[in-house]
């Protein structure tokens, strides 16, 4: 059976720990790209993780570069290039260099990978997701958010810290943009299928739901970047489902087409996830209450692409 081939773009911490996770799960070759100043980095971190093939005993061609040709033939692209957050930055403020960056990058993407599907990582995440779909021109099933995953991971932690429960227990459900008013569910969580409720009071679900919603910013603050690990295994989490064809519903960044009550935008949903990219929005019915937080959410992300048509009119 052929390989899968899955392309990276942007070597630093998220891309270079998605080639990690992917290597680490046999996921195919792998190409980690990242600009021509940066190729030796590109280059020394893909030969340094190949060395851990014997030790770890995966197989897989892994190949550092700044060559786009390099990509061709690629399953699933990754695009993780872009400035990351500093310190009392919101993910909104890296808009207009992120831009730059994602559209020249699905320019190449286009060209180089055209059968691709394409996972964005870079923030504000929901926008770049809309500048990638307009650079690429790729049909919708084949672009996605890499967020929810992450951010649902997040809350599924906090619970399990508060439960003292395995996280392998815990299972949730998110919904909406990748910024701080993203809707974790408490009312479809539940513990071994137990709802999250009877084992928590409210305000310590409350509290778990806060933190999920200022869980990248706790890291900023921490660190003075942004995160990498999970952010990289939520992203692997989709690109396995993708070249394994599991039909995994992850939450992704997908574009909606009056599901939820969003027309037009790449927003955080459930999302079946094989071979096609997305194959299906699970769509479910939500209280009044959640669709409003929905409802926020989503025009949220529509003000940010409504800033990137205004800023790029090109992508309009
Ligand atoms: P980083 O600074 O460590 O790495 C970014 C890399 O992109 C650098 O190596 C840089 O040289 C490269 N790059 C810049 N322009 C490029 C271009 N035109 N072509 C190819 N490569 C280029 O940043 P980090 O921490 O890896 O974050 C990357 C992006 O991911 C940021 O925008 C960050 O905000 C976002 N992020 C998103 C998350 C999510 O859940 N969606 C979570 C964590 C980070
Ligand atoms: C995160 O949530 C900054 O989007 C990044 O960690």
């Amino acid at each position: 059976m052929k390989r899968a081939k899955i392309a990276i773009i942007g070597a630093g911490n998220v891309g270079a720990t998605c080639a990690h996770w992917a290597a680490q799960k046999e996921l195919g070759d792998i190409v980690l790209l990242d600009i021509p100043d940066k190729e030796g980095v590109a280059k020394g971190k893909m030969i340094d993780l190949a060395c851990c093939g014997p030790i770890e005993r995966f197989d897989g061609m892994l190949t550092g570069t700044s060559d786009y040709k390099d990509i061709a033939g690629a399953d699933v692209v990754v695009i993780t290039a872009g400035l990351p957050r500093k310190p009392g930055m919101s993910r909104d403020d890296l808009i207009e260099t992120n831009v730059k960056i994602v559209k020249s990058v699905s320019e190449n993407v286009r060209e180089y990978a055209p059968d691709s599907i394409v996972i964005v990582v870079s923030n504000p995440l929901d926008a770049m997701v809309y500048t990638a779909w307009k650079a690429t021109g790729f049909p919708t099933s084949r672009i996605m958010g890499q967020a929810g995953a992450l951010d649902v991971a997040r809350f599924s932690t906090f619970i399990a810290w508060e439960i003292g429960c395995s996280v392998e227990d815990v299972q949730a459900i998110l919904l909406g943009g990748h910024g701080d008013d993203m809707v974790p569910l408490p009312r479809l969580t539940s513990v071994h299928g137990i709802p999250v409720s009877d084992l928590l009071p409210e305000e310590k679900i409350t509290a778990c739901v806060e933190r999920a919603k200022v869980g990248g910013g706790e890291i900023v603050k921490l660190m003075g970047t942004s995160a990498w690990y999970a952010p990289a295994s939520g992203t692997i989490q989709m690109v396995e489902a993708i070249v394994r064809d599991k039909k995994r519903i992850i939450p992704s960044a997908a574009y909606l087409d009056g599901e939820f009550g969003a027309k037009g935008l790449f927003v955080g949903v459930p999302a079946l996830l094989g071979s096609g990219g997305v194959e299906k929005i699970v769509e479910f019915k939500l209280t009044p209450d959640e669709q409003k937080l929905f409802d926020e959410s989503a025009s949220h992300v529509e003000e940010l692409v409504g800033v990137v048509k205004r800023m790029f009119p090109e992508l309009a």
